[in-house]
């Protein structure tokens, strides 16, 4: 798997990692997903995103169980969700989130979206837990350009690792401002949701089928072409969620060869990115 140093941090992660949002549900399904994180280690997709969000809790326990005994291989990330980001509710949520990882620290921790609670506040917090040892770094997820630089601006003796945002073929608005501010600022760009949650695009769609010539050309998969094209520049890495084997070892595969130029030309034409600035979108 290729690996590229994430961000000015210095620490190399796989430009495929893996999500875990929705991974929770029956024991069978959890095991399913549990055997999958696991084999996606074995790929070299070590980069583990997760969230006190997503189940409730339940995702960080299963991913928890997935990455116990290989925690060294692991790079691991989770979100507090913006209601509890106040100084002391965001190192109370870390503390619950750590419990349920069955670790003691985690590489990456973002704010999951904007809060209510003033981000100096927020980040005052981030600081206390990397100075604690309990994070290694800290980010933000959903900030567009101006939400990252007061984010940076609130950081009094450490910086601004990540910003984690929704990147697909149908959302590529980050292209024109927040990607090139990012990379000059050496703050990983994580792209979420780079399937557009398995809806997009629709393989009989006019883009569908140009995905599905450079696939062929290329002897890879559509979702392979993807992940790609989307982890073509430096500084942007992708978090594909993938229930079972068999996508996990497909996702694997986007990464360890380059698309041609006129490859990307053809998805550029199917694929516009927008011609001028737009908000930035998130789920
Ligand atoms: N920061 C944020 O606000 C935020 C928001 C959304 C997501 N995220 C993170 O980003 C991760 C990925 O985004 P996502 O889960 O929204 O959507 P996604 O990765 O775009 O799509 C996931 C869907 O694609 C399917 N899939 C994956 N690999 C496949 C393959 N090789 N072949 C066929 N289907 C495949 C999965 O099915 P199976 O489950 O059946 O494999 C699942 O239904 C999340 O899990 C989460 O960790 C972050």
């Amino acid at each position: 798997m290729t690996q590229r140093p994430f961000g000015w941090t210095g620490a190399l992660v796989p430009v495929i990692g893996q999500g875990t949002w929705m991974i929770e549900g029956s024991a069978e399904a959890e095991r399913r997903a549990a055997d999958a994180l696991r084999a996606g280690i074995d790929l070299g997709l070590t980069h583990i995103d997760t969230a006190e969000m997503y189940g409730s809790g339940r995702a960080e326990e299963v991913a928890g169980k997935a990455i116990a005994g290989r925690r060294g291989e692991v790079f691991l990330v989770s979100k507090v969700l913006p209601s509890n980001a106040s100084y002391e509710g965001t190192l109370r949520a870390c503390e619950c989130t750590l419990r349920r990882l069955g670790t003691d620290c985690l590489d990456l921790y973002l704010l999951h979206w904007e809060s209510e609670h003033p981000i100096g506040e927020t980040m005052r917090a981030m600081e206390r837990l990397i100075d604690d040892g309990l994070i290694r770094f800290a980010g933000v997820s959903n900030f567009d350009v101006d939400q990252v630089r007061a984010a940076q601006s609130a950081l009094r003796h450490h910086k601004l690792a990540s910003n984690q945002v929704l990147y697909h073929l149908g959302e590529r608005g980050i292209e024109r401002r927040l990607i090139p501010y990012c990379r000059e600022q050496e703050i990983a760009v994580v792209a979420y949701t780079p399937f557009g949650r398995a809806k997009f695009p629709k393989p009989l769609s006019p883009g569908g089928r140009v995905l599905a010539e450079i696939a062929q050309r290329q002897g890879r998969t559509v979702r392979q072409v993807i992940l790609n094209f989307l982890t073509r520049l430096d500084g942007v890495f992708t978090i594909p969620k993938a229930g079972n084997l068999e996508h996990t070892r497909e996702n694997a595969g986007g990464a360890g060869w380059a698309l041609a130029p006129e490859d990307i030309a053809a998805i550029d034409r199917a694929f516009p990115a927008p011609t001028r600035d737009v908000p930035l979108a998130m789920l």
